[in-house]
């Protein structure tokens, strides 16, 4: 479980949450606010948009490991995003200080075509360091 602190809709919340929990789910189920609905569930239909810091984003796709990702430079086309979230969710998990080596060989089964991997091993540090899958 990951402690997460925000300010929503004007006013402080912390909450407990799995890191992959998605902001959608933690939205909707654990703060009760059912405004942002579920469609598609893969970034395509809009009907759980919600405003970050006054960005338009897609609350199905928001989660822990997935902003270190956007914030590393991590994802560009993000066709390989998803499995490298979830390759970086199972890494942390076996290794939560992971060396270096061991993110090449947590992720060596997901290709990605576009970032040329520092910046999604970056990611995997930051996400490491931030705790964001204890
Ligand atoms: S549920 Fe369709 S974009 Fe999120
Ligand atoms: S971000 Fe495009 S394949 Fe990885």
């Amino acid at each position: 479980m990951t402690t997460i602190q925000l300010t929503i809709n004007g006013q402080g919340k912390t909450i407990q949450a799995p890191p992959m929990k998605r902001l959608l789910d933690v939205l909707r189920e654990d703060l009760h606010l059912t405004g942002a609905k579920e469609g598609c569930g893969e970034g395509e239909c809009g009907a759980c948009a919600v405003l970050i810091n006054g960005d338009l984003v897609n609350s199905c796709l928001v989660h822990p490991i997935q902003q270190c990702f956007l914030e590393e430079g991590g994802a560009q086309c993000g066709i390989c995003t998803p499995g490298m979230i979830l390759a970086t969710h199972h890494l942390l998990d076996k290794y939560p200080q992971p060396t270096l080596l061991q993110i090449q060989e947590g992720l060596n089964g997901n290709l990605c075509r576009c970032t040329g991997y520092m910046r999604i091993f970056n990611a995997v540090q930051q996400a490491a360091l931030t705790g964001v899958a204890e």
